[in-house]
């Protein structure tokens, strides 16, 4: 019998942005259900990549001074970059495309002009509101306050000459697709796309830009380059081998099975790519599953905000396994989910070190307490041990259901029944009393067996989820190759009932959560000030401010003949000064931060006189001292501004 092909996707990935624990979501949910359909015995294609054309690219790499290619290289398959990420999070893909491979970009223009040749692409003007970060043109009527509605950055008006794909003509198509099918996944996400963009009415879609050179140049109009979009969705197929000999799978494994993308590149995932595939008269993607975001206090992580959460720092400290979980367990797949430490580390600590640690290692540790790791193979049931086999068996039908509609939440969730179920068992049981007992050492063995089945049983379905996690739970449990199979994950006895248990070292110890989440905030304090500019000035004043009010300002060079801190204050420095007048005039300023009063005495700084006098601490200030100020790395800096000691005090600045 052919085996069954199943084709899986996440989107391609900016390199640009440094990828987070958001980006990792999506590649963690797609690795996971690429393992389990190859646990259920599929042939799986697996893809993800970067999409690496656009003008945001190319001004980032002329800020690096780099070539836009040198500059991806860097961030691709450098230290830390995309590549890295995917491997450290244990990412299985079976094909990484970046969308500046040859292969693809010759691709890329031959399915431009077909679909041109077909008269479904044509030239025309196009004017409308744009917005660079997101590299979308927008009509007025889709801006939300003006605004761009992706990102809600400004947007300008731009104009150019431009080739335009005839969306327009496959608006019923596609509203028919999505109304009537179960393309796009969740349905709730259905509505959206029909009321917002299909009703309203669908314009022809802008697909060639004239306005920078980074890009897939269109082959018979060389100053247009392809729009990233059109670029990017075909980096689907093309990895297949769609319209290149690079690779050779696309009768195998195209229609893809599912796309997840999320919730906010929907729209072009259900409305521009399924038309755009019409024109190209080639087979639609099965599904669309668009998934919710990681939130942070409810709204979005990014790097301006500076709440992005770095997934190295989590795995080095929690595991790469446990984070994979956590991302998982926690949140719907569908809905928004709202991160923080404390869910991470309160999931870590509940389901994985009390539930799923304590069974194994109680279960391991008791192996091998009293039957030094390996079973006798007599087994004396009772009534009690039928509830748990029956619900173990079970098991593997109520998740593939889950797993089925991609609800990664609820598979696990149904895994956890169980193993509370089994950690209930060992409460019923008392393995401990029946050890005390010669006469019940067959019996003791049996409930040992049946708790040792059931980790078996819950392991191979928890391995998509946490893969190096459940080889070492399988070692533990001397499961061999054989029983850590799907199908035998509702076959009740696959273990060798003398297997060779071994506790080994703790799965998962229990996290101090008090001092694991102050360690987190320290390092994301750091993190965050180290993505800060290293260097920031005061943003200019706009306003002119007329000659004659500037000169009337009285600037002078004055000698620093005292200085001492003011009692009860932790800020304000006493200046006494020399101002070229023969009385000593008296300035108070707040800059004790930055400098002790003994370093100050004997300079010559600078300072306007002509203030009027103000109290602080009860002392008349007459004047004030001028520093220069800025911030380094977030921090306030300043600089009192001392000059030439040959400058006699008195001696006015102009
Ligand atoms: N390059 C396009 C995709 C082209 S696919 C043909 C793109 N790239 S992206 O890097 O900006 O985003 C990639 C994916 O990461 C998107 O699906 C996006 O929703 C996802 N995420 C980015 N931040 C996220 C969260 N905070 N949470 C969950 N997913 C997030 O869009």
């Amino acid at each position: 019998m052919e085996q069954k092909k199943f084709y899986i996707t996440t989107p391609i990935y900016y390199p640009s942005d440094k990828l987070h624990i958001g980006h990792s979501y999506c590649t963690v949910a797609a690795d996971t259900m690429a393992r389990y359909k190859r646990l259920t015995g599929y042939d799986v294609m697996f893809l993800t990549g970067t999409d690496e054309h656009g003008q945001k690219i190319e001004s980032k790499a002329k800020e690096a001074g780099l070539s836009p290619k040198e500059f991806l290289d860097r961030i691709v398959e450098g230290e830390r970059g995309v590549l890295d990420l995917w491997k450290l999070m244990n990412i299985s893909n079976d094909r990484f495309i970046r969308t500046t491979d040859d292969y693809h970009c010759e691709a890329v223009q031959k399915i431009f002009r077909k679909m041109y040749e077909k008269g479904d692409i044509y030239k025309g003007a196009y004017k409308g509101k744009y917005c660079t970060p997101c590299e979308s043109f927008w009509t007025e009527s889709q801006l939300v306050d003006g605004k761009c509605p992706d990102c809600g950055r400004e947007v300008h008006d731009a104009e150019e000459e431009a080739y335009f794909f005839r969306l327009s003509k496959y608006a019923d198509r596609v509203q028919h697709l999505l109304e009537d099918t179960d393309f796009l996944q969740p349905r709730t996400r259905v509505n959206e796309m029909v009321n917002n963009f299909i009703k309203p009415g669908l314009e022809d879609l802008c697909v060639s830009r004239t306005s920078f050179d980074w890009g897939i140049p269109v082959d018979f109009d060389p100053g247009h380059v392809v729009y990233v979009w059109v670029d990017a969705l075909f980096n689907y197929p093309t990895a297949l081998g769609f319209m290149n000999d690079r690779y050779n799978d696309y009768d195998k494994y195209w229609p893809a099975d599912v796309h997840f993308v999320g919730k906010e590149i929907v729209r072009f995932h259900s409305i521009i790519w399924p038309a755009m595939l019409m024109s190209m008269e080639m087979p639609l993607p099965k599904h669309v599953y668009g998934h919710g975001w990681l939130v942070i206090d409810g709204g979005k992580m990014s790097k301006s905000k500076g709440n992005v959460v770095d997934p190295y720092a989590l795995s080095e400290m929690f595991g790469v396994d446990a984070l994979r979980f956590f991302l998982l367990r926690t949140f719907p797949f569908g809905t928004d989910g709202n991160f923080s430490n404390e869910l991470l580390i309160n999931t870590i600590n509940t389901d994985l070190a009390n539930k799923l640690g304590n069974l194994v290692s109680r279960t391991t540790g008791m192996a091998e307490k009293y039957f030094g790791g390996t079973l006798p193979t007599e087994r004396e049931d009772e009534a009690l041990d039928c509830e748990l086999k029956t619900m173990a068996c079970a098991l593997r039908e109520r998740y593939e259901e889950e797993m089925e509609k991609f609800q990664f939440q609820n598979g696990l969730e149904e895994i956890f029944k169980v193993v509370e179920r089994a950690n209930k068992y060992i409460d019923e049981t008392t393995p401990w009393s029946l050890g005390k007992d010669e006469s019940k050492r067959t019996r003791l063995a049996t409930v040992l067996y049946n708790l040792l089945e059931t980790i078996r049983i819950c392991t191979t379905l928890l391995t998509p989820f946490m893969p190096d996690t459940c080889d070492k739970i399988f070692e533990k449990i001397g499961a061999c190759e054989g029983c850590r199979t799907w199908e035998k994950a509702n076959v009740w006895g696959s273990l060798r009932a003398d297997a060779t248990v071994c506790k080994g070292e703790n799965l998962f110890p229990r996290i101090d959560s008090e001092k694991a989440l102050a360690d987190l905030e320290a390092l994301q304090e750091a993190q965050k000030k180290a993505a800060l500019p290293a260097l920031e000035i005061e943003s200019y004043v706009e306003e002119y401010v007329d000659f004659d009010t500037f000169l009337k300002s009285d600037f002078r060079a004055v000698k620093i003949k005292n200085c001492e801190a003011v009692k009860k204050s932790d800020k304000l420095l006493k200046f006494t000064l020399d101002d070229g007048s023969g009385t000593d005039r008296i300035i108070l300023s707040g800059i004790h931060a930055y400098y002790e009063p003994e370093e100050l005495i004997g300079k010559t700084a600078i300072a306007i006189l002509n203030l009027p006098p103000r109290k602080m601490m009860g002392i008349p200030s007459c004047g004030m001292l001028i520093s220069a100020v800025h911030k380094e790395k977030g921090e306030e800096k300043l600089h009192l501004m001392l000059i030439d000691d040959a400058v006699p005090a008195g001696a006015k600045l102009c």
